[in-house]
């Protein structure tokens, strides 16, 4: 399959959620987006970034009994389908219920913990893997590995993800 790779160093919160808000200038409804890392790593912080570039309703937060919070648009983009898949246990069967499937053609859905569970939905996938790198001299210094999958992402230009 195509992969496309990027290496992007954010040293702050806020320089997380930036990229979020560039984030929202690639994607379109269809899109698929897999956040991984640690508890705390930053995904949802990067996924309100996200919220505000594409112009969304309602402040992306870390859900504590939903697991898929839809933010409608509030212009004429597609809307944000957000998952917090940790609670959820493997496969996508457990998934069936969010009907990821039904809402992806028209919206854009980021995932996150969602590693073995949500992959079956499409082939075209973008994930960001987000690392606290040993020996850094600021603990707010993260690694995101940006791969692009499939078609879809094959010819993009992930370096636009960086500030
Ligand atoms: N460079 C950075 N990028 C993102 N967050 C950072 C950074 N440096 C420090 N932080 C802090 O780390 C925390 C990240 O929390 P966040 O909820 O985004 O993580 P998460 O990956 O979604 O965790 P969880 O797995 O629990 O959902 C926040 O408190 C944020 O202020
Ligand atoms: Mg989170």
């Amino acid at each position: 399959m195509t992969r496309n790779v990027v290496d992007i160093v954010v040293d702050s919160p806020e320089a997380m959620r930036d990229m979020g808000r560039r984030l929202a200038a690639l994607l379109r409804a269809g899109d698929l987006v897999m956040l991984s890392g640690e508890l705390g790593a930053g995904k949802t912080t990067l996924t309100r970034g996200l919220g505000e570039g594409l112009g969304v309703r309602g402040a992306v937060t870390s859900p504590t009994f939903v697991i898929a919070r839809v933010h409608p648009s509030l212009g004429d983009g597609p809307p944000l389908v957000h998952v917090d898949a940790y609670r959820l246990g493997g496969g996508l069967d457990e998934m069936e219920d969010l009907d990821l499937d039904v809402s992806l053609p028209e919206s854009v859905i980021v995932v996150e913990w969602g590693e073995g569970k949500v992959e079956e939905l499409t082939d075209d996938r973008l994930h960001l893997r987000i690392h606290r790198a040993v020996g850094d001299t600021s603990d707010e210094v993260r690694h995101v590995r940006v791969t692009g999958l499939g078609q879809r992402w094959a010819g993009a230009d992930l370096g636009a993800l960086s500030a």
